[in-house]
C-alpha cells in the first residue's frame, strides 16, 4: 500500500518541484495544497485537509518569501513563517505525520567566513531571517521529530527566481547591476525536491540538514556565470550592498556546510552551474 504525502505551498517554486518529483514516485501518493485550500496559520483549515487525508509525511514549502517586503510587513512574515510552522507541526503531530519543513540560509548573519554547520549559532539580520528562525524553533518545539532543511538561492521552473530575472533583464537590454559582497549558494529546486523526498524515504532521526548546490560565490559572480552559460555577452556591473540599498539587510556570508546526503542514498549535491545548464536546457524545451 502507498504512503501518503501532502505538499503545502504546492503552487510555489519548491512546492511545484516537490509535486513533480512525487508524481509516480514508487510507494507514494501525493496531494498538493496551497493557500486557496488551506492557510498554514489557520488550524481549522489545516485540520480540514490534513485529518481527512491522513498523510504520513507533510512537506512545508509554504512561506512568506519576499525578503525586502517583510521589513514593511513584519506581521505577515511572522504569521506565515513563524506561527504557521508551529500550527502545521501541531496538526501533523495530531495525525501522526512527519513534517519536513524548509528554512533558509538567512537565519545566519554573524561574522564567520567558514561554511555554517547546522548547529552553529543563528544571527538573522532581517525580519525575514528572524521569522524563519522562529518558524524552525516553533515547529521543533511542538513536534521534536520535525525535519528542518535549510536551503538558499532557489531557482528552477515555475516560479520567480534570480536566474530567470537576470536572463530576462539581459535579453530586454536593461542595464545589469548586481551586488558583489554577499556570498551564498544557489539551489536548483528539482535537486532540493529530490533531497527532501530522499529524507521522506530514508526516515532518519530528526535533525537540521543543509541542502544547496555546490559553490558559494557572490551574487555578481553567479550572475556573470549564468550570463556566460546562456551565451549572453553583456556587461554586468558589480555594486556593493550599501550602494544597492535594499530595504532588508542580507547576510554577507551565508554559505552552508552541506549535510551528508550520500548517507541517505543521494549523490552529493552537484555544482550550481551544472544545474543552471540543465535549467537552461529545460527552458529551451518547454
Ligand atoms: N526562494 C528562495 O530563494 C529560498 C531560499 C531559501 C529558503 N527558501 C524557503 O523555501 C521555501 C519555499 O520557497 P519558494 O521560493 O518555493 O516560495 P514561493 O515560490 O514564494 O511559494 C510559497 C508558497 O506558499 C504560499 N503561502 C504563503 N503563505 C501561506 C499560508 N499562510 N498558507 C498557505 N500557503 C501560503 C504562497 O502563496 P501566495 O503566492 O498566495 O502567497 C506560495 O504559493 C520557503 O520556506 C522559503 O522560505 C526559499
Amino acid at each position: 500500500m502507498s504512503a501518503r504525502a501532502l505538499v503545502v505551498g504546492a503552487k510555489g517554486l519548491l512546492g511545484s518541484a516537490l509535486l513533480a518529483a512525487g508524481a509516480g514516485r514508487p510507494g507514494w501518493q501525493v496531494l498538493g495544497a496551497d493557500r486557496d485550500e488551506l492557510d498554514i496559520t489557520d488550524r481549522a483549515s489545516l485540520e480540514a485537509v490534513i485529518l481527512g487525508y491522513a498523510p504520513q509525511v507533510i512537506f512545508n514549502a509554504a512561506g512568506y518569501t519576499q525578503v525586502d517586503r517583510a521589513e514593511a510587513e513584519p506581521l505577515a512574515a511572522y504569521e506565515a513563517n513563524s506561527v504557521g510552522p508551529g500550527v502545521l507541526a501541531a496538526v501533523a503531530a495530531e495525525c501522526g505525520a512527519r513534517l519536513i519543513h524548509v528554512s533558509t540560509d538567512h537565519i545566519f548573519g554573524g561574522p564567520g567566513r567558514t561554511p555554517w554547520q547546522p548547529d552553529d549559532e543563528p544571527a538573522p539580520v532581517s525580519v525575514y531571517g528572524w521569522s524563519k528562525l522562529l518558524g524552525e524553533r516553533n515547529a521543533r518545539a511542538v513536534a521534536p521529530n520535525t525535519y528542518v532543511v535549510r536551503t538558499a538561492g532557489l531557482f528552477g521552473p515555475g516560479g520567480r527566481n534570480f536566474v530567470d530575472a537576470i536572463l530576462g533583464a539581459a535579453r530586454r537590454g536593461q542595464p545589469l547591476r548586481v551586488v558583489d559582497d554577499q556570498y551564498c549558494q544557489r539551489t536548483y529546486s528539482p535537486d532540493l525536491a529530490a533531497a527532501l523526498w530522499a529524507l521522506a524515504d530514508a526516515r532518519p532521526a530528526a535533525r537540521i540538514w543543509h541542502f544547496t548546490n555546490e559553490g558559494g560565490v557572490s551574487w555578481h559572480a553567479f550572475a556573470v556565470a549564468v550570463l556566460e552559460a546562456a551565451e549572453l555577452d553583456v556587461n554586468c556591473e558589480p555594486v556593493s550592498s550599501a550602494a544597492w540599498g535594499a530595504p532588508a539587510a542580507r547576510p554577507a556570508w551565508s554559505v552552508l556546510a552541506l549535510s551528508a546526503w550520500p548517507a541517505l542514498g543521494l549523490p552529493a549535491p552537484r555544482p550550481a552551474l551544472d544545474a543552471v545548464a540543465e535549467h537552461l536546457r529545460m527552458k529551451v524545451r518547454s
